[in-house]
């Protein structure tokens, strides 16, 4: 699957079947999205170096619909987030292991076709009935 062979599960943990158990893994990581971040992230709370530039992982559950993406909202589209990964991943200071080879950032090289499947796996993820339904229209409004 190509959620697994581009290693996205080993933060985003996805449990299928039951769909419900789409936890963001836990954790703090540092995805390289800038070298010297301004907003520092867990540092904020923590006051550890080794926090700066980290955010909670995400859960991906119904996440075509939560964009804009990351924790400043730079992306707009699931694909951009995807040219993050494939080939947009900086050298911070704390990034993630699993984003590194060899002491240097990943380029995770992820081709078009696979793309495509990772947002249709994505949108898998996500349950456009919710939006939808008249049942959840409201908070007040008992059906
Ligand atoms: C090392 C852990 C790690 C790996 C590996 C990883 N991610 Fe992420 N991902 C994160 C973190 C942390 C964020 C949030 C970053 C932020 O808020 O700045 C994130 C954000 C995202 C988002 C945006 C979610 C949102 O609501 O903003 C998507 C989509 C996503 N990742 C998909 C993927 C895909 C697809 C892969 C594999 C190609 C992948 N991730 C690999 C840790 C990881």
């Amino acid at each position: 699957m190509f959620f697994g062979k581009y290693n996205c599960n080993t933060c985003h943990q996805v449990t299928i079947p039951n769909g419900y158990q789409l936890g963001g893994g836990g954790g703090f990581v540092d995805t390289g999205l800038d070298q010297s971040p301004v907003d520092k992230g867990r540092f904020d709370v923590t006051g550890k170096l080794s926090d700066v530039g980290k955010f909670k992982i995400p859960t991906l559950r119904n996440v075509a619909l939560t964009g804009p993406y990351m924790h400043d909202g730079r992306f707009t589209t699931l694909e951009e987030v995807l040219n993050h990964y494939s080939t947009g991943i900086l050298s911070s200071k704390n990034l993630d292991p699993r984003l590194q080879e060899n002491g240097v950032p990943k380029q995770l090289l992820i081709t078009d076709e696979d793309k495509q499947a990772l947002i249709a796996f994505m949108n898998t993820l996500t349950d456009y009935r919710m939006i939808t339904d008249p049942k959840l229209s409201s908070p007040f409004k008992i059906n």
